[in-house]
């Protein structure tokens, strides 16, 4: 079965094609990083408009790249949420309209759900169950994972995301948009032993995240140094300890979790998961508990259609499909999801 995958729900156009029986046979990305910075974030209409320019001409490419017409395709998965409405619906109207004329069947992925199961496109991969942690630009969220769609909410954020926590600080830093991976950048010339910053929310029981205070932190922190007198060696320690605040309290959580639920195997997944220092602390937290830690390859941690395709392909495969009418989930619980197969 092939299945091309279309990701449209903010900024970055992905379209992937995933055969059940080859794996990922092409995958192209068009980010739309440039068209936003002057702005500083995202512009809905921007990206939605950007969207209908670049999602068809991505699909002539990636079937070129894989050696397939449109008559090869046996399925079209679309991002249908959670996400900016009007990015969704370019990607939605075009996968639906076009499976309609190929005559065969689409289908509604949830955004998250990709994030989640996207380590699984690695050919050494972690079987169910297992436990994941997603941190993106909007969610931070650990879940229990016994299957495709089978999702326990272990943990939520109750402000910020952990990325966005992370934008946020970049952008008090005077970094450009989008500001997660700049933060990591400045702080890897950070002094890890000048400032110290709070680990929320890890006093109390349970696995619910807060990050909001952390930007407060740093916002207090920067401001006891005049604004001209802000050097980069000042702004790159301030920048390390909140990573390394953001990595630790991820850790302590994922541990608590892993114990929690007796579970040895955890999956990170969403952008801030492409974080260096992230990745590393995990590896080596696991380690200790004797679990193991999973990724995605790099360019899957961020918004991708390849996830799309991947997850489209099990729900296809499962025999689940949307009718012709559609619309889209701007604002998505994963736990509503059918489980799968
Ligand atoms: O999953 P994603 O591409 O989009 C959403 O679904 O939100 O995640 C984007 C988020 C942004 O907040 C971005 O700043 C953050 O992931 N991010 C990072 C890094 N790379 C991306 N945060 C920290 N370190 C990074 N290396
Ligand atoms: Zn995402």
């Amino acid at each position: 079965m092939n299945v091309l995958g279309i990701e449209s729900s903010c900024d970055e156009t992905g379209v992937a094609l995933y055969s059940d029986a080859r794996g990922l046979l092409a995958h192209r990305l068009y980010s739309q990083v440039r068209l936003h910075a002057e702005f500083g974030g995202v512009v809905p209409e921007l990206a939605s408009r950007d969207h209908i320019r670049k999602t068809l001409p991505l699909i002539h490419q990636v079937l070129a790249d894989a050696g397939l017409g449109l008559g090869d395709l046996d399925g079209i998965a679309y991002t249908a949420g959670p996400g900016l409405v009007g990015a969704l619906m370019v990607g939605a109207s075009i996968a639906r309209s076009l499976a309609w004329s190929l005559a065969i069947p689409a289908v509604a992925v949830h955004h998250m759900e990709g994030h989640l199961l996207a380590p699984l496109l690695e050919s050494e991969a972690p079987d169910f169950p297992f436990i994941a942690l997603l941190v993106s630009g909007g969610h931070t969220q650990l879940v229990a994972v016994a299957g495709v769609g089978q999702y326990r909410m272990l943990g939520d954020t109750l402000d910020d995301a952990a990325g966005e926590a992370f934008d946020k600080t970049a952008k008090l830093l005077g970094l450009g948009y989008p500001g997660g991976p700049e933060l990591a950048r400045l702080a890897a010339a950070g002094d890890p032993a000048r400032f110290h910053f709070p680990r929320p929310m890890i006093d109390r029981p349970g696995l619910e995240f807060s990050f909001s205070g952390l930007k407060t932190f740093a916002l207090n922190t920067l401001q006891e140094v005049a604004e001209d007198q802000r050097d980069a060696q000042f702004k790159a320690d301030v920048a390390r300890a909140f990573e390394d605040a953001v990595v630790d309290t991820l850790a302590i959580k994922c541990r608590r979790a892993l114990k929690q639920e007796a579970c040895t195997d955890l999956v990170l997944a969403g952008g801030v998961s492409a974080n260096q220092r992230l990745r590393q602390r995990m590896a080596e937290e696991c380690a200790k508990m004797s679990a193991r830690a999973w990724y995605p390859r790099l360019e899957f941690c961020t918004d991708n259609g390849a996830m799309i395709a991947f997850a489209g392909c099990l729900r296809l495969k499962a025999g689940e499909s949307a009718g012709t009418s559609f619309g889209v989930t701007p604002r998505w619980p994963m736990e509503q999801l059918a489980a799968c197969g």
